[in-house]
């Protein structure tokens, strides 16, 4: 048995942040941020928006889109970095907006690379006929984390989600799926706060997030270029065999690298870092969705997802789509 991605869906908050706006908020330019990130605009939850808001929001579309309704769904994985509360988890909360009764359901934090994360887990609990359809959500309100004071950071960040419907097939959907992290990175990229340190103790800054960007770029790029070797090598693949290239949204820049290195041409690669900004786990499943509904990504196409972040995590996914 594989899994088979049958539907996909999206969903982005109403309120758009451009450049020329945070130009006002910060020491920053429009031309600063768009040629060191390709970034122009990003999605801002709304007051009463919440993660689970927003995921329900791509799920729906997504079961839609597999021509399923949500009592066909026995799964559900949500990858966040920003759920609504501590717990019930942000799966449990989707379920409940769902009316969605009795099936497993959990959260994965693995931050940019949670959906890849959350792809391979779906696939095993597919492939091993313990789920029919999974539904597989990257949602995040990062806006939540954001130091609108810090430069560094706040023209970086948006808020999305994106989801997936993930179903049994005998015709192979996913052909492999690579998984990492190393925690040694610990330090590069990370929102300080935490529970178990105490709320009490917690400083405003630390519950946003701290990036020291050049360094995670040196690493990201290296990393990536890395798992695309892997994941090639483990299927006896050439760079040629790959349609589309469905990378993390974090910067141009690092995407160009990873599209030289698999030697595509940039028509091949689907790109919305322009329009979304990073999204974290958001991100790979929002730019899969656009390049599905645009009628980019066609069926029996072999598409490489890939992702990169905190932790530092990186993965990819091979799949037939
Ligand atoms: O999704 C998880 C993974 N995350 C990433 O992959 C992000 C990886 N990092 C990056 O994308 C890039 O490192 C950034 C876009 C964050 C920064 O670009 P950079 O080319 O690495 O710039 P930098 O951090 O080396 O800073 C260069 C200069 C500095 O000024 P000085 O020290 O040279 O005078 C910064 O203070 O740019 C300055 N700067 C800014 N200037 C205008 C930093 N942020 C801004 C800003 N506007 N928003």
């Amino acid at each position: 048995m594989y899994a088979r991605i049958t539907g996909t869906g999206g969903y982005l908050p109403e309120k758009v942040l451009t450049n020329k706006e945070l130009e006002k908020m910060v020491d920053t330019t429009d031309d600063w941020i768009v040629s060191r990130t390709g970034i122009r605009e990003r999605h801002i939850a709304a007051d009463n928006e919440t993660t689970s808001s927003l995921a329900e929001a791509a799920a729906r579309e997504a079961i839609a889109a597999a021509n399923l309704t949500p009592a066909d769904i026995d799964l559900i994985i949500v990858a966040t970095t920003t759920p609504d509360q501590v717990f019930p988890s942000t799966a449990c909360l989707l379920q409940d907006r769902l009316d969605i009764h009795g099936c497993p359901a959990f959260d994965v934090q693995a931050v940019c690379t949670g959906f890849v994360y959350a792809m391979a887990i779906a696939e095993k609990f597919i492939r091993t006929e313990t789920a029919r359809h999974a539904l597989v959500v990257g949602a995040e309100t990062l806006s939540r984390i954001t130091d609108w004071s810090d430069r560094g950071t706040c023209v970086l960040f948006g808020d999305g989600a994106g989801a997936i419907v993930l179903s049994a097939s005998d015709e192979p959907g996913i052909i492999s799926t690579h998984l990492h992290a190393d925690g040694k990175f610990k330090d590069l990229l990370k929102v300080p706060a935490g529970i178990s340190q105490g709320y009490d103790k917690v400083r405003k800054s630390e519950a946003f997030m701290h990036m020291k960007g050049s360094d995670v770029f040196k690493v990201a790029v290296n990393t990536l270029g890395r798992i695309v070797d892997e994941t090639l090598e483990a299927n006896k693949l050439q760079k040629t065999d790959i349609q589309w290239l469905v990378p993390h949204q974090a910067n141009t820049r690092i995407i160009l690298a990873t599209a030289k290195k698999l030697g595509m041409s940039m028509d091949q690669v689907v790109v919305t870092v322009d329009k979304h900004g990073n999204t974290s786990a958001a991100s790979v499943p929002l730019a899969l969705d656009v390049a599905v509904r645009d009628g980019r990504i066609q069926r029996g196409d072999k598409i490489l997802l890939e992702a990169f972040g905190g932790g530092f995590t990186w993965g990819a996914v091979l799949a037939n789509y």
